[in-house]
């Protein structure tokens, strides 16, 4: 499967509409410190509203998050620290992958569907989740304690528990749940296979997973490929092409965007 490309498209798939989404131009500063944005290794079509002369807010200290750590024990302590203001800081960086996957899913999962959120953090996907209709059962798990404590505010979660992606199996059950959504996550996962293998262990055959991943990590940790790998436990996947992930974040901006997935369990 090349990079980008749409793979088999599932019935009903909503992701040519997904393109569509608006891109904001001409932003309304915000507040915080500007840094002058270059262009620079425009992404494909998608994301044309990206390109261009922007300002966009310094990532003050939150430079390690372009790197990325694989290290459970690092990230865990990270988001901790974060929690408290995370979604703050992301509202500056105009975060839209949430909503964004929250749509995608709910055009292709009943509103009363049992959802699994991945690496749920503070709990904006939980509340995207919500606003996009679901009213079902919606467990979330997360590596950050202090993140679970603020997703457990938003008061949308029928259980939160800390889990760590990088020791597998998780504990629950098979088929448990109609879809699971893992939104900002796989950064901090080496094993992309393994741990979407454990996803499709969750999911009732059927069901789906939606997952979001940085469209420099989706080339280097060779995501098409592993996708291909997965025709033994998913059917469809559907590929968006890179779109905004972080837009006014400076080391993102136009030049890393988000891929959306999403997999029919068989
Ligand atoms: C960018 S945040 C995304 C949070 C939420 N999904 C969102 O979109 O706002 C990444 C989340 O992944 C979690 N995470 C990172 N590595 C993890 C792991 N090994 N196991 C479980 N959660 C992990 C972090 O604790 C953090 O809450």
């Amino acid at each position: 499967m090349p990079d980008f490309a749409p793979g088999p498209a599932p019935q009903n798939s909503i992701f040519p509409e997904f393109v569509c989404y608006p891109i904001r131009r001409n932003r309304q500063r915000r507040r915080g410190r500007r840094t002058p944005f270059r262009t620079q290794g425009a992404v494909s079509d998608g994301t044309a509203g990206l390109k261009g002369d922007r300002t966009m807010q310094d990532t003050g200290d939150h430079d390690w998050l372009k790197q990325g750590s694989t290290s459970s024990a690092e990230v865990g302590e990270i988001y901790d620290n974060w929690a408290a203001e995370y979604e703050e800081t992301l509202a500056q960086w105009d975060y839209r992958a949430p909503v964004q996957a929250a749509a995608l899913l709910r055009a292709e999962v009943p509103a009363g569907a049992a959802l699994l959120d991945v690496g749920c953090g503070t709990g904006l996907t939980g509340a995207a989740l919500r606003a996009a209709g679901f009213t079902g059962p919606l467990d979330g798990i997360d590596l950050s304690p202090a993140s679970l404590r603020e997703a457990e505010k938003h008061g949308v979660y029928r259980r939160l528990t800390a889990m760590d992606l990088q020791t597998l199996p998780l504990p629950l059950a098979d088929g448990a749940y109609q879809a699971v959504i893992c939104v900002g996550v796989l950064t901090y996962i080496p094993d992309g296979e393994g741990v979407l293998r454990e996803f499709a262990r969750l999911v009732a055959p059927g069901g789906r997973i939606m997952i979001t991943q940085r469209e420099d990590l989706y080339r280097e940790r060779g995501y098409a490929a592993l996708f291909g790998a997965l025709a033994d436990v998913v059917g469809d996947i559907a590929v968006t092409g890179p779109l905004p992930y972080l837009p006014d974040n400076p080391d993102f901006g136009a030049e890393i965007g988000v891929v959306y997935a999403m997999m029919t369990v068989s």
